[in-house]
């Protein structure tokens, strides 16, 4: 493409695929990927045979395969952002369809036969990435909470893929010989002649990229959270959360009936700990807890039944601190321990559990019966990197005091638009999420470290091999800073309090959870429902059919409820406004 972006001729031969690209205008951008030798046709006699050079060490593959794919979602980029030619962010079906029948057969005789790198790569291109969804490309996918990819993220992810780094032990740097002291010095120039050999920077910038997103979260004050870690989303981040509260809490309860060697759970397993410490039972309570926290309760044998809801009547999402102060008194008495649990904010509503006294409270009630507190900020926890300006003072308040909380869980791969998948985890008291997840007996792996250094990462998450998921994190924190970060959650704010104040002043439409809030406390979920019933039951469906902007359902009060959430880095307020109020009134105009 030439420097103005008007005019381009491409084309590029790899192999057998030829790709065409031929432009004159951003917006009329062609791409093909012309027909090559391999077509899987199911019901063929035999497999192509592969190309003769078409290895995995032809040293050109990667470059050309990579060319060739940044064109294809080009192309894709250029036809999802309201372009006359094509304005349709979402896939139609027939795309889905080629894309489902291109799958191998078992019954084919070409199954499981060598392609080859060139030809898979084709279809891969052809076949797969057309009826993938545009999720990350379109500031208008707002369905569920899923964020899209910033490029920084993106160039970091495939870095991570290029060398492949198992980030799981922590190997420090040896000491320098007896001339200084610091195993830290980084070599000087002079230093060439250095012998000391390392094995990886990974866990140092995995280490960096978690200082670096704990001060953007402002939790850098008091506790020092060296429990921290990347998961791979809330969900492995509550998880964690709930196997660390219920080694802390029931654990506290088998030190304290103190008779023998102590029992914990890490090491004796939940029965015996429990029984030595006269514990009949763990409960989680929250307020809107997320789906993923019944499936974190069932994994670590607490049960989903556990969950309860102790949410104020009319605004389910906000903790009722009263009836938490009920039942950790009762529990109590009845040799039940607690697990508190924050959604901060909650899926449907984007609201949240506590506003600004609410975690001071929560904490001496916690430090009182010794419960532990738990916060899922999976996509909330984000408004404490927002600016601090008069509009968004509400959502600061809503999420100030989470510092209190004993762990942690928030999602990269949503409003931080990094790669999926990505999670943080972060524990105040670093000793319960390493007796937690200590992988022990593995002197293969045993960090030769300082144990005061960095913690191996396989000591303090659920995996041992793990990806090097730090990297994008730490390149979009670098690469944006506070400001770039700050300015890009606003935008996605703005956008959903522009499309709040639409729903709320509509004849068409009711805006939940209360028509009468403030448009401050609109985070960055809209939840809404027609008012028109009948129209209402379809109402998902005929916004996404207009193929310019992509909703999800979900229930409030038992009737259906379209949910918009917004998380995309490309949002622009104006520009994205104007095409969901111009589809929500065509749709319930039934234009
Ligand atoms: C509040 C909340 N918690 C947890 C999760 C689960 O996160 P993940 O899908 O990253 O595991 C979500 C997902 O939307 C969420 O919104």
């Amino acid at each position: 493409m030439t420097g103005d972006g008007h005019t381009c001729n491409i084309l590029v031969h790899i192999d057998a695929i030829v790709v065409d690209s031929i432009c004159t205008t951003p917006s009329d951008h062609i791409f093909t990927i012309k027909d090559s030798t391999y077509s899987h046709d199911p019901s063929s006699p035999s497999p192509p045979p592969p190309p003769p050079q078409d290895t995995n060490t032809d040293p050109d593959f990667l470059l050309t395969s990579y060319t060739t794919l940044r064109h294809a979602v080009n192309s894709l980029s250029l036809s999802s952002s309201h372009s006359p030619n094509n304005p349709h962010p979402i896939l139609p079906p027939q795309t889905l369809r080629r894309a489902l029948s291109s799958l191998p057969r078992p019954a084919s005789p070409a199954y499981l036969q060598p392609l080859g790198p060139s030809e898979t790569h084709a279809h891969l291109l052809r076949d797969i990435l057309p009826a993938l969804n545009h999720q990350s490309l379109s500031p208008l996918y707002l369905g569920f909470v899923t964020g899209g990819v910033l490029p920084v993220a993106e160039a970091a992810d495939n870095l991570v893929s290029a060398l492949d780094q198992n980030v799981q032990v922590h190997f420090p740097l040896p000491p320098l010989p007896s001339s200084s002291s610091d195993p830290s010095r980084v070599p000087e120039r002079d230093d060439d002649d250095d012998e000391r050999w390392t094995h990886s920077a990974s866990t140092a910038v995995e280490a960096a990229a978690l200082g670096m997103l704990v001060a953007l979260l402002g939790f850098d004050n008091g506790a020092d959270w060296r429990g921290r870690t990347f998961t791979t989303g809330a969900t492995a981040g509550n998880i964690l959360g709930l196997a660390c509260g219920r080694e802390s809490v029931v654990n506290s309860r088998a030190a304290a009936a103190g008779a023998g060697a102590i029992k914990t759970v890490a090491r004796d397993g939940l029965l015996a700990a429990c029984r030595a410490g006269g514990v009949e039972g763990v409960q989680v309570l929250t307020s809107m807890g997320h789906s993923s926290l019944a499936k974190a309760a069932s994994v670590v044998g607490l049960g989903q039944g556990s969950v309860r809801e102790v949410g104020r009547p009319g605004e389910p999402w906000r903790l009722d601190l009263d009836a938490v102060e009920g039942e950790l008194r009762k529990g109590e008495e009845d040799g039940v321990v607690s697990v508190v649990v924050v959604s901060a904010g909650e899926v449907n509503t984007g609201r949240f559990a506590t506003n600004v006294l609410d975690m001071p409270k929560l904490r001496s009630l916690a430090d009182r019966y010794g419960a532990w507190i738990h916060v899922d900020g999976a996509f909330g926890l984000f408004a404490r990197a927002l600016p601090k300006t008069d509009e968004f003072l509400g959502l600061h308040a809503n999420v100030a005091g989470l510092e209190l909380a004993d762990s942690i869980a928030a999602d990269g791969h949503k409003l931080l638009n990094v790669p999926y998948d990505n999670g943080i985890f972060l524990c105040r008291d670093a000793s319960v999420l390493t007796q937690v997840c200590s992988n022990p007996n593995a002197a293969y792996l045993a960090s030769p470290g300082d144990p005061n250094e960095i913690l191996s990462p396989l000591n303090i998450g659920l995996e041992n091999s793990r990806r090097f998921r730090a990297l994008p994190v730490y390149a979009v924190l670098l690469s944006e800073g506070r400001e770039g970060i700050a300015a890009m959650l606003s935008r996605m704010v703005l956008l959903a309090r522009e499309i709040s104040a639409f729903v709320r002043d509509s004849e068409h439409y009711e805006w939940l959870p209360n028509e009468d809030a403030s448009l401050e406390s609109t985070f960055i979920v809209v939840l809404f429902r027609a008012k028109d019933a009948a129209l209402n039951e379809v109402l998902v469906d005929r916004i996404n059919a207009t193929g310019k902007m992509f909703v999800s359902g979900t229930k409030w009060d038992g009737r259906k409820a379209v949910r918009i959430a917004v998380g995309n880095w490309r949002v622009e307020v104006e520009r994205d406004a104007a095409v969901v109020r111009e589809v929500l009134t065509a749709v319930a105009e039934g234009r």
